[in-house]
């Protein structure tokens, strides 16, 4: 496994909370067991100490008992022999002398020291220093002491206290001695004389060796003033005053203690136990090496370290594992996440591509219908126009006007088809919106009735916007209409106008969008712009809202469809919203629809902004003029000749015919390759009037045939089709009049003539 740099970590513990707890309590945990191991050796090592001193203390208090009684020994002898002095009435040196100097003292003496292994020899001393009795030798060889330490202290000191003096080497056998000297004193205190005894000092010294604590222990007796006297191991150091030893600071203040000494007589650090003897100036250390007290804890402190380590060891590679583990996952679910957003992204791309599809096949099929349709609707007004105009009986004139309304509002209809289907014929100008919405409202205000308010925002600086304005004040109506089906109760209508701008798809980034219409949906928050084929650029936004039914999901899934309704026979022909979507899509924008059950509903408009500024006067065309009698027009057409070339028999029949009663002379061609030949024998009209959607060639193409003939007469097209005719360059290009169908008969008529008359 390759460990991540530590930047990858970093990163990591910034982006995610449960990293940095888990890492925290990992942490803690660590510094807890660290903590709790260390005190635990620690008190570990206190427990042992503590052993190992009661142990030393014990020891130490036995040997100085030992050595007490030993001394004690020693000295009950020398106090036995004063008391009994004393009895014999001996108070004078004089007396001492002359009384003790026999052989039977000699013996006496002899038999004291018996038993008394530690005991040596015991001395009579004269107050003049030299020997009375000796327990050793008899006779006593001549030898004087009066300059041993002892001899002087108890001379001019009258004490009862025992004096322990200072180690003395025999230079024989290199053995060291030490004397126990106590004075004899007269009645009136003055100075008789010495009792001695000596003491062997290996005497202690194998007593400290029987009794040595473990191997790197050592037991010492020391002189209280520190001079050493004994130790085992033996050192060379025997009768030296080795400075103020530290015991004899400890024992200032107590008769016996415990302390480290470092140094000194000693090979590195040792724990030293000390104490005083209680009668005599006598101190007994036993001291231990202080690694070697420690060795046991050493060991102990060793594995529970390890151990310990280990533990830490085990946990921080949990703690990392678990992290690892942890940030794999995070990095799981967030791929997980996008991957969910990719096949939703995927999912709502496909449904799109399948809606437009749909939209686009049924607007095929619409087309195709609109056009047949209007065809036939053309023929039936035109014959109702000549039934009209031929007869002055109402009987006959008033059903056939009847008839001609209902034709207008087949037209209306078809329209409709036409916008949805795209192939609508516009005619785009740069429109002012704000006005457009003012006068809508106006006009709506009457039409709604009371129960629906009707209310406008337009946003400052709105745009112009490229558009049919016609077509565009229908959609209006359209929408409107369909706000008041959904408010039967009433309420508010808004028409609000703002301005947009729409990043290009790829760029993906949110529209920065007008806040006043954003603020106006229905539910929360301005939506995201995801109108279907929306491309990048400024749009004037054209929102109408209503606080309605609204709609559920599948009815707005539909709404747009042609012919969808959900309102009964009658009622709804199911084109208004196609009309709508026809008209946004054919002029470059788009539509958007945002509807919920019981909160209203949304439909924005995107209109492509115009490059030049609005012409005030650019409103709707005025409504054709008021129709006029066949009759009075009789004698527009004279002598004008008319080529009219149309697939459809009733149309062509039917138009032929009231043109012929307009008075002009028509030639009638069923297709292009029909008219091209007429005219290839010499007919030569003065306006050709022609369909465009025709089988074979088309009205456009047998235009540019003409042309290229260098034919230049004036073309009437005729088209309820404005699919190829919408690139207006092409129209230019071959001069064509155009004219949508179905066209009012005397329109036609109009148009002919002033086309006729350009010419001559
Ligand atoms: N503002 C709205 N509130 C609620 N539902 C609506 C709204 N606009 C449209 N719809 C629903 O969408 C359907 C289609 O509307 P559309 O305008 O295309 O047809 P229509 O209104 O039914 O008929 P037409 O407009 O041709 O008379 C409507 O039948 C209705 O169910
Ligand atoms: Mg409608």
């Amino acid at each position: 496994m390759p460990i991540p740099p530590i930047r990858h970590w970093q990163a990591h513990l910034r982006a995610s909370r449960p990293l940095r707890v888990l890492l925290l309590i990992g942490g803690l945990s660590v510094a807890v067991l660290l903590a709790a191991t260390v005190q635990y050796i620690d008190s570990m090592r206190d427990r042992e100490m503590e052993g190992a001193e009661r142990e030393l203390s014990t020891l130490n208090l036995s040997l100085a008992e030992q050595t007490a009684s030993a001394t004690q020994s020693v000295d009950l002898v020398l106090t036995t022999i004063i008391e009994q002095l004393k009895s014999d009435g001996i108070d004078t040196p004089e007396e001492y002398v002359r009384r003790m100097g026999g052989r039977d003292t000699y013996q006496m003496l002899r038999a004291r020291i018996t038993g008394l292994p530690q005991l040596d020899a015991v001395t009579m001393i004269a107050a003049d220093g030299h020997l009375i009795n000796f327990s050793r030798y008899y006779p006593i060889p001549p030898v004087n002491v009066s300059d041993r330490d002892y001899f002087a202290y108890l001379r001019d000191h009258d004490t009862t206290a025992p004096f322990i003096s200072e180690p003395v080497q025999n230079r024989g056998n290199g053995s060291w001695t030490v004397y126990l000297a106590r004075r004899i004193s007269g009645r009136d205190g003055s100075f008789v004389g010495l009792v001695l005894g000596a003491i062997e000092l290996s005497y202690f010294q194998r007593i400290y060796k029987a009794l040595q604590p473990d191997g790197d222990g050592s037991i010492s007796l020391w002189r209280r003033d520190g001079i050493l006297l004994a130790r085992h191991p033996v050192l060379p150091d025997i009768g030296r005053p080795l400075g103020q030893r530290q015991f004899l600071k400890v024992l200032e203040r107590a008769k016996s203690g415990v302390y480290f000494s470092s140094g000194g007589l000693n090979d590195g650090a040792r724990l030293v136990a000390t104490r005083a003897l209680a009668d005599y100036p006598l101190v007994v250390n036993v001291t231990r090496r202080l690694d070697a007290v420690l060795d046991k804890w050493r060991i102990q402190a060793w594995t529970i370290g390890a151990a310990s380590a280990v533990g830490i060891a085990a946990l921080l590679l949990s703690l990392w594992a678990l992290a690892r583990q942890f940030s794999a996952y995070e990095a799981a679910t967030r791929a997980m996440d996008a991957a969910r957003r990719a096949v939703e992204g995927r999912e709502q791309a496909e449904q799109a591509l399948r809606q437009s599809q749909k939209m686009e096949a049924i607007g095929q099929l619409t087309g195709g219908v609109a056009h047949d349709f209007n065809n036939l609707l053309q023929a039936i007004g035109i014959n109702l126009h000549v039934i009209d105009s031929r007869t002055e009986d109402e009987r006959i004139a008033g059903p056939a006007r009847l008839a001609l309304q209902a034709v207008e509002r087949g037209a209306t209809l078809t329209q409709h088809l036409l916008a949805f289907s795209r192939r609508q014929q516009l005619r785009p100008v740069p429109v002012d919106v704000a006005t457009l919405v003012e006068r809508s409202s106006r006009l709506l205000g009457r039409t709604l009735g009371q129960s629906v308010r009707v209310e406008t925002e337009v946003a400052p600086g709105l745009w112009p916007a490229m558009i049919d304005p016609t077509q565009l004040e229908m959609a209006v109506l359209n929408l409107a209409l369909n706000a008041r089906d959904a408010m039967p109760g009433g309420g508010t209508l808004w028409i609000l106008a703002g301005n947009r701008t729409v990043a290009s798809p790829e760029a993906g980034e949110p529209a920065a969008g007008d806040p006043a219409i954003a603020g106006r949906l229905p539910g929360a928050g301005p939506l995201p712009v995801q109108v279907e084929g929306l491309a990048g650029g400024d749009y004037v936004v054209l929102r109408v809202r209503d606080t309605g039914t609204g709609m559920a999901a599948e009815v707005a899934a539909r709404a747009f469809e042609p012919f969808f309704t959900t309102k009964e026979v009658g009622r709804g022909t199911g084109l208004g919203l196609s009309m709508v979507h026809g008209l946004a899509t054919q002029s470059g924008g788009g539509v958007e629809l945002d509807s919920r059950p019981g909160l209203g509903t949304t439909v924005t408009l995107y209109l492509p902004r115009a490059e030049q500024a609005a012409d005030v006067a650019a409103v709707p065309p005025a409504p054709p003029p008021a129709r006029t009698k066949v009759t009075d027009t009789a004698a527009i057409g004279a002598g004008c000749a008319i080529l009219l070339v149309d697939d459809e028999e009733l149309v062509r029949s039917a138009t032929a015919g009231y043109l012929a009663q307009a008075g002009f002379a028509v030639r009638e061609a069923a297709d292009a390759a029909a008219a091209l030949s007429l005219l290839d024998h010499g007919f030569r009209p003065d306006v050709i009037v022609t369909d465009h959607m025709m089988p074979g060639m088309t009205g456009l193409e047998m235009a540019r045939t003409l042309r290229a003939r260098q034919d230049e007469t004036p073309i009437l097209m005729v088209t309820g089709y404005a699919e190829d005719l919408t690139s207006t360059a092409a129209v230019r290009e071959v001069s064509l009049t155009v004219l949508s169908k179905p066209i009012e008969p005397s329109r036609l008529v109009r148009s002919i003539r002033d086309m006729a008359s350009v010419e001559g």
